[in-house]
């Protein structure tokens, strides 16, 4: 294989944002030879940009079934379990975004499918590529016995975030198509969450799945491992139907397998336009503080300091992750995956853990709050 040839099937702002322009940097190793967009309009505009002969559709069932088409990103809203498992069965590799599907159940079956076709399943859960990361995990074993982990996040709208890209927008998609995601993601979330009180499911599948997943597969990353139960939630307020005007306000405490105590704390903040993040881990011998910031700027870039002590002395290291961003290294990840079959990082099985993790989360706030659990999570 020269190129992997690339179909990328939905094109909105993680597309035209990062995908794309990645993509084109990455033009040694990949070729973009189909896009697809439930708006007609916008895939032939992303069609008609691009270099080379490039389809364009509104249905991922031609994106699958292209002969041209060696690699399937998946960069829709709502579950990627249906074309994921689509597009296995059709024999091309799979990069797809968070979350990579709704449903224990789901993700499990593209776990079967990928290992039967000997297909690569990726998910784009990219902050575990970030190059900090390493030095990261070596300097948490540096730090004693880990005691406490907290995590902060400080959302602001996608919006803001993507103020610099010039984005073509959707107009008039296909009413079939939409419709059909959404009738197949809802069934999944009914397998996931069963009767739930429309406050849990909202808060499992907009917040968790949306957002709160990514800090899943930063612990993972970090070596520091999920909670297997979760202590406390507070979702506040908690979610009552589907026209709430902001995310709530989370702080949930778990106890992460190796004993230490996680306090994540997730925040919606939509008039300071920068997120950030913080992983504070509090060992008995010293400290280690990751930020990252917005992912989405090149010159937005992962710091880390670590604090540790050796007799009277203190030390203080600092490491900034380099120019390349997590979003183009889980790219040339995916290639060298498809090309020479280096192990995935970030794996299906890894994101059955995250989903699974977050169920119990969805579960614990729904039964402090007396609502109603149901599905898969309860
Ligand atoms: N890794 C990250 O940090 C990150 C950041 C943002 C979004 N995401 C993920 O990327 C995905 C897309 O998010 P976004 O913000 O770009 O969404 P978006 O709403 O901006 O764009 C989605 C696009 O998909 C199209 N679409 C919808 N249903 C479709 C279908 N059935 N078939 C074909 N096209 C369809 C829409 O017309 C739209 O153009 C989501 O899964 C989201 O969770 C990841």
């Amino acid at each position: 294989m020269t190129r992997i040839r690339v179909g990328v099937v939905g094109l909105g702002l993680i597309t035209q944002g990062v995908h794309l322009p990645n993509l084109e940097t990455l033009r040694a190793d990949f070729d973009v030879t189909h896009v697809c967009d439930a708006s007609a309009s916008l895939a032939q505009a992303v069609a008609d940009r691009l270099p080379g002969d490039v389809a364009a559709s509104t249905d991922w069932g031609a994106v699958v079934a292209d002969p041209r088409v060696d690699a399937v990103m998946i960069l829709t809203p709502g579950s990627h379990g249906e074309t994921a498992a689509a597009a296995l069965r059709a024999g091309t590799h799979v990069f797809s975004e968070k979350p990579l599907a709704h449903s224990r159940a789901e993700i499990a079956e593209l776990i079967s499918l990928a290992r039967e076709h000997s297909l690569v399943l990726q998910v784009g859960t990219m902050k575990a590529h970030d190059d900090i990361i390493e030095p990261a995990r070596q300097a948490i074993g540096r730090i004693g016995s880990v005691r406490v982990v907290r995590v902060t996040v400080l959302h602001p709208t996608d919006e803001c975030q993507f103020e610099h890209v010039d984005l073509i927008l959707a107009a008039s998609p296909d009413a079939e198509v939409v419709r059909a995601g959404r009738e197949y993601t809802e069934s999944r979330n009914d397998e996931a969450m069963g009767d739930s009180a429309l406050g849990v499911r909202l808060l499992y599948a907009d917040v968790l799945l949306g957002s709160v997943i990514h800090e899943m597969a930063l612990l993972r990353a970090l070596g520091l491992g999920l909670p297997q139960s979760w202590d406390f939630v507070s979702v506040d307020p908690m979610l009552t139907d589907n026209q709430a005007p902001e995310p709530p306000r989370i702080m949930a405490i778990g106890q992460l397998p190796g004993g230490a105590q996680l306090q994540l704390s997730w925040n919606w903040v939509p008039d300071y336009p920068e997120y950030d993040e913080e992983v504070k881990v509090i060992g008995s011998a010293g400290r280690v503080t990751l930020t990252m910031p917005g992912p989405y700027l090149a010159d937005h870039r992962a710091h880390l300091t670590v604090e540790t002590s050796s007799g009277d002395t203190r030390h203080r290291d600092e490491i900034t992750s380099g120019h390349t961003t997590a979003f183009v290294r889980e790219l040339q990840a995916f290639a060298a995956s498809v090309r020479h079959g280096a192990p995935v990082l970030c794996t299906a099985q890894g994101a059955l853990e995250d989903v699974a993790c977050l169920q119990r989360l969805a579960a614990q706030a729904g039964r402090q709050a007396g609502l109603r659990v149901g599905g898969e999570a309860a």
